[in-house]
C-alpha cells in the first residue's frame, strides 16, 4: 500500500482518542502504544504506523520503538492474548526456570504465549514469573508446577526485622497502610519537608552535602555535589527525575520500599525539588512494576491533596509517574531520559551530564529510589546523626539482598562493611543443609564472583578493587552444585540479550563472549578459548560506549581470575 493510500484513510478512533488524550505530544509514543496493547493484547506493524500517523511522527520512528521494548509485542496479527513470562534470572536460573518454562510450554503452551524474560525484581519469588502482567511464584515446589490456582502465590511483606538489621529506611514497613497518607503521616511521613520548608534550600542543600550520602543506584556518587550541579546550573527549568528502573538482576530493594512506605519516596523527592528549585518530577518506574506503579499515583494524589506540593518555590512542585516497557538499559541514567523523551532507549554521549543537560536539555537530578528514601531522614535528624549509623567509610545504611542457597533468602538493612560471611551466617540465615559455599556473584549480574578467599573483606562502595563489589547490594550465594562458567554464560547471555546494539564492541562482544562460554559449560571448548575470552572482556570494558557494555566484562573478569582452572578444565 503507496503511502498516500494510508494517509487518505481515516484514522481508527481508538487511536485518535489516545493521541488526543495525550494532545497529540510525540513524546506520548511509549505511553500510547502501552494502552493501545493492553486493549488489543499485542501491537500490529499497520497499528503502530496509525499511531506514528496520529502523533505525526514518521512511521519508522513508531516502529523502532515498539520493537525496542521487550513488553510490547509487534505481531503480523494478534496473537494469544494470555503471556507468561518466566525469569530467566541468575536466582530463578538457580532455582530451575527451564524446568518451569518447559513444564509451562508442555501443559499451557497451546493455549498461552510462553515467553522468557530478564529479571523481573522477584528474586525472592525464584521461579518467578509475570501471568497477565500479575507477579507470579514461585512457580516449581520440589521440582513441580505448582498448582494452577497457586501461581499468584504471595509476595514476602518484610514487616519483622532480622535480629542485627538496621531499620532506618525499612522503619515504617508493616508499620503503615501504603495506600493511606494519614497512616504514614502518623509514624513521621512529611515531618522532614514541614520542617525544611521553615528553612532555606541552601540549609537543606548542606545538609545533604555534609551527610556525605552517596548513590545507592551502584555507582555510589556523592548525592550532595550532584544536586549542588543542578541548583547551580542554568537553565529554564530544572527536573527531578527517580531513577525506579531496577533491572539489575538479583535488586529487588526499590520495589519493597514503593511497595511499603510510597509516601517516603515521594517526600524524599518533594525534598530534592526544593532544594534545587525544580517544579516538576517523574518516577520512571518498570513497566513490570505496574503494582507498585499504581500504588505510587495514588499516593501521589494524596500528598497533592494534602498541599505537600503546593509550598515548594513560587510555582508548587509535579510529580508524574512514568511506566517502562521492558529494557534493562533505561536504568542507564541517559538511556532513562531518552525513553522519557519518548524514545528508543538508547544512552547519550557523556558529557555533558544530566545534572546540566538531562530531560529535554535541563538541569536534572537523576537519582536511585533508595538514594531519595535516605534524604527525609538525612533532613529530620541531621548529617551528623546519619554519619554515625555506620562505622565504615560509606555514611547511613543500605538495603541488601541475600539469594541462592541460603537457609533465609531475602532482604534487610544494615550498614555498610559488612563481610560476606556476615551476610550469609547472620542474615541469610547459613548454608542450606548439605550446601558448602563455593562462591558468590555479589553487586548484581554487572558484579564479581567472589571467592572463598575473600569472604572476610568487608563490603562497601570501595571494596570492588578489592575483588567484592557492593554494587546495588545483591549476593548470590553458590554452593558446590553450581559451575561459575554456567553462571558466567548465563550472565553473559543476559548482556547480549539486554545489550540496546548502539555500539560494536557490545553489540558484538557480549554475543562472541557468550558463544564461547556456551561452548565451555558443555564441556565443547576449543583451544584458544580462554585467551579470546580475556580479549573480548578487555575490549568490552574499555571499547564499549555505555556502562552496560563496561560492566560486563566484570563477572567475566573476576571468574576467569579466580575460577582460571574450571575454565581451563573445559577448554579441549
Ligand atoms: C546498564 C545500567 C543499568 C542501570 N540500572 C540502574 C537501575 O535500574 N536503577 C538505578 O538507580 N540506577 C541504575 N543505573 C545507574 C544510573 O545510570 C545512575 O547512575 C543512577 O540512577 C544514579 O542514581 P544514584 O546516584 O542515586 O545511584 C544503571 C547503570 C547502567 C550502566
Ligand atoms: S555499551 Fe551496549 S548498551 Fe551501551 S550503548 Fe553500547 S551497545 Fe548499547
Ligand atoms: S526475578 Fe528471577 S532472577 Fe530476579
Amino acid at each position: 500500500m503507496s503511502t498516500s493510500t494510508l494517509t487518505r484513510q481515516p484514522l481508527d478512533p481508538e487511536i485518535v482518542a489516545l493521541a488526543e488524550r495525550h494532545q497529540r505530544n510525540p513524546e506520548a509514543l511509549l505511553t500510547i502504544l502501552q494502552a493501545l496493547q493492553a486493549a488489543r493484547g499485542s501491537l500490529t506493524p499497520p497499528a503502530v504506523a496509525e499511531v506514528a500517523r496520529a502523533l505525526n511522527l514518521p512511521a519508522a520512528r513508531a516502529y523502532g520503538l515498539a520493537t525496542f521494548y521487550s513488553m510490547l509485542a509487534v505481531t503480523p496479527a494478534p496473537d494469544a492474548r494470555h503471556v507468561i513470562r518466566v525469569c530467566d534470572g541468575p536466582a530463578c536460573w538457580l532455582k530451575n526456570a527451564s524446568l518451569a518454562r518447559a513444564a509451562l510450554e508442555t501443559e499451557f503452551g497451546r493455549e498461552w504465549r510462553i515467553e522468557r524474560t530478564s529479571c523481573l525484581g522477584l528474586c525472592d519469588r525464584a521461579p518467578a514469573g509475570l501471568i497477565d502482567g500479575k507477579p507470579s511464584g514461585p512457580l516449581l515446589s520440589e521440582n513441580r508446577l505448582v498448582e494452577r490456582r497457586n501461581w499468584n502465590g504471595e509476595s514476602r511483606a518484610y514487616a519483622r526485622p532480622l535480629p542485627g538489621e538496621t531499620r532506618v529506611l525499612l522503619a515504617r514497613v508493616g508499620q503503615v497502610n501504603p495506600d493511606s497518607i494519614e497512616s504514614a503521616m502518623q509514624r513521621g511521613a512529611y515531618r522532614a519537608l514541614q520542617k525544611a520548608l521553615g528553612q532555606s534550600p541552601e540549609t537543606v542543600l548542606a545538609e545533604i552535602e555534609a551527610s556525605g550520602l552517596s548513590g545507592r543506584g551502584g555507582a555510589g556518587f556523592p548525592t550532595g555535589r550532584k544536586w549542588r550541579a543542578v541548583a547551580q546550573a542554568r537553565g529554564e527549568a530544572k527536573y527531578i527525575v527517580c531513577n525506579a528502573d531496577e533491572s539489575e538482576p538479583l535488586v529487588f530493594k526499590d520495589r519493597v520500599l514503593v511497595d511499603s512506605d510510597p509516601h517516603q519516596l515521594i517526600e524524599g523527592l518533594a525534598l530534592a525539588a526544593y532544594a534545587v528549585g525544580a517544579r516538576e518530577g517523574f518516577i520512571y518506574i518498570r513497566g513490570e512494576y505496574e503494582p507498585q506503579a499504581a500504588r505510587l499515583e495514588r499516593a501521589i494524589q494524596q500528598a497533592e491533596a494534602h498541599g505537600w506540593f503546593e509550598h515548594i518555590g513560587e510555582h508548587g512542585f509535579t510529580l508524574h509517574v512514568h511506566r517502562g516497557a521492558g529494557a534493562y538499559i533505561c536504568g542507564e541514567e541517559t538511556a532513562l531520559l531518552e525513553s522519557l523523551e519518548g524514545q528508543r532507549g538508547e544512552p547519550r554521549t557523556r558529557p555533558p551530564y544530566p545534572v546540566t543537560h538531562g530531560y529535554h536539555g535541563q538541569p536534572t537530578i537523576v537519582n536511585n529510589v533508595e538514594t531519595f528514601c535516605n534524604v527525609p531522614h538525612i533532613v529530620a535528624q541531621g548529617a551528623a546523626w546519619y554519619r554515625s549509623l555506620s562505622g565504615a567509610a560509606t555514611p547511613g545504611t543500605k538495603i541488601y539482598t541475600v539469594l541462592g542457597h541460603v537457609n533465609r533468602p531475602g532482604l534487610f538493612e544494615a550498614p555498610f562493611g559488612l563481610t560476606l560471611r556476615q551476610i550469609i551466617d547472620d542474615f541469610g540465615g547459613g548454608m542450606l543443609p548439605e550446601a558448602m559455599f563455593s562462591f558468590a556473584l555479589t553487586g548484581g549480574a554487572a558484579g564479581t564472583l567472589v571467592p572463598p578467599a575473600l569472604l572476610d573483606i568487608p563490603v562497601d562502595q570501595a571494596s570492588t578493587a578489592r575483588g567484592v563489589a557492593l554494587g546495588a547490594g545483591a549476593f548470590l550465594i553458590c554452593d558446590q552444585t553450581v559451575s561459575p562458567v554456567a553462571l558466567a554464560r548465563e550472565l553473559m547471555r543476559f548482556f547480549a540479550v539486554e545489550s540496546c546494539g548502539k555500539c560494536t564492541p557490545c553489540r558484538i562482544g557480549t554475543n562472541e563472549a557468550h558463544l564461547i562460554l556456551e561452548r565451555l559449560a558443555e564441556g565443547q571448548g576449543r583451544a584458544g578459548d580462554l585467551l579470546e575470552l580475556a580479549r573480548l572482556a578487555e575490549l568490552l570494558q574499555t571499547a564499549s560506549f555505555c556502562g552496560l557494555g563496561q560492566s560486563a566484562a566484570l563477572p567475566l573478569k573476576s571468574a576467569l581470575k579466580h575460577f582460571g582452572d574450571i575454565f581451563e578444565a573445559c577448554e579441549n
